[in-house]
């Protein structure tokens, strides 16, 4: 597999990512959590960096995203800015900091603007928040939607199922998807919904879609890193998530032959102590 030429090394911002989408340039997003994956990322000439509130499930174990506070978000948030020098990087806002109470909304994401660095933030849901929205983007900083399924609503949801297949449900989320662009929105992620709902959003939309398992005709795509790498479980496997290494049993094989050379007292070696 040859490496993408990345020839364009000035920062990328939410402009470029526009121009990207009007001359058809796909856009290319992966979570990072740390300050050593976004810099092997961002060496790596990955567009976009998303600190996901995914770091719930694959950093804390949780089950679901709606633990994440915003002390959280801010803490992975600052380290992944450490590490990055070209990515636009975007902060999802957690659960509870932003849905129900604009004035609440613009507090969290000032402080996790200020508190990170970061250049954007993400918020999941259309109608419901977009009071929440609006009041952000009045402050100039840039905003992603997110729709489809949205894990901060699992509880409503009740499942991880492909999400808009019903005809009603499709229609909304059309709506909001103007909804969101007309308010400001820099872009927006649809997550797992058919193909052809992702291709229609991404036709009607001047703005960049990013797909996770919404087909191939949006604008980018993203997944979460440590799903592609293969770190997380096996039992995780999504029609949309392709597996590009192995790093799980990569790491049990070293982790192994550490605690073997470390027993037998092959390691350290003459040459690996002073
Ligand atoms: O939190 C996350 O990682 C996300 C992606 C799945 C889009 O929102």
């Amino acid at each position: 597999m040859s490496a993408y030429n990345i020839e364009d090394f000035r920062k990328v911002t939410t402009h470029r990512l526009s121009e990207m989408k009007q001359r058809g340039e796909k856009i290319s997003m992966l979570t990072a959590y740390d300050y050593t994956m976004a810099n092997i990322l961002d060496l790596s000439g990955i567009d976009v960096i998303l600190v996901g509130d995914s770091a719930s499930n694959v950093m804390a174990g949780n089950i679901t995203t709606l633990p994440m506070t915003l002390e959280h978000m801010i803490y992975h948030g600052a380290s992944v800015m450490k590490g990055v020098k070209r990515a636009l990087v975007i902060v999802d806002m957690p659960f509870g900091s932003y849905q129900g109470n604009s004035t609440l909304a613009l507090a969290s994401a000032i402080r996790i603007m200020k508190e990170t660095g970061a250049d954007c933030l993400k918020l999941e849901g259309g109608e419901e928040i977009i009071e929440s929205v609006r009041r952000i983007l009045s402050a100039g900083i840039p905003v992603m939607g997110h729709l489809g399924l949205t894990p901060q609503s699992i509880n409503k949801f009740g499942t991880y199922n492909v999400r808009a297949r019903e005809e009603e449900e499709a229609q909304k989320l059309i709506k909001d998807a103007h909804l969101l662009e007309e308010a400001g929105c820099f872009g927006l992620v649809l997550e797992k919904i058919p193909a052809v709902l992702g291709a229609q959003v991404t036709k009607e939309l001047k703005i960049p879609v990013i797909g996770i398992g919404a087909g191939s005709e949006v604008d980018g795509q993203v997944l979460v890193a440590h799903d592609m790498l293969g770190l997380t479980g096996k039992e995780f496997s999504p029609r949309f998530l392709r597996r590009y290494a192995d790093l799980s049993s990569a790491m049990t094989k070293a982790f192994e032959q550490y605690i073997l050379d470390v027993k037998t007292g092959n390691f350290p070696d003459e040459r690996e102590q002073y």
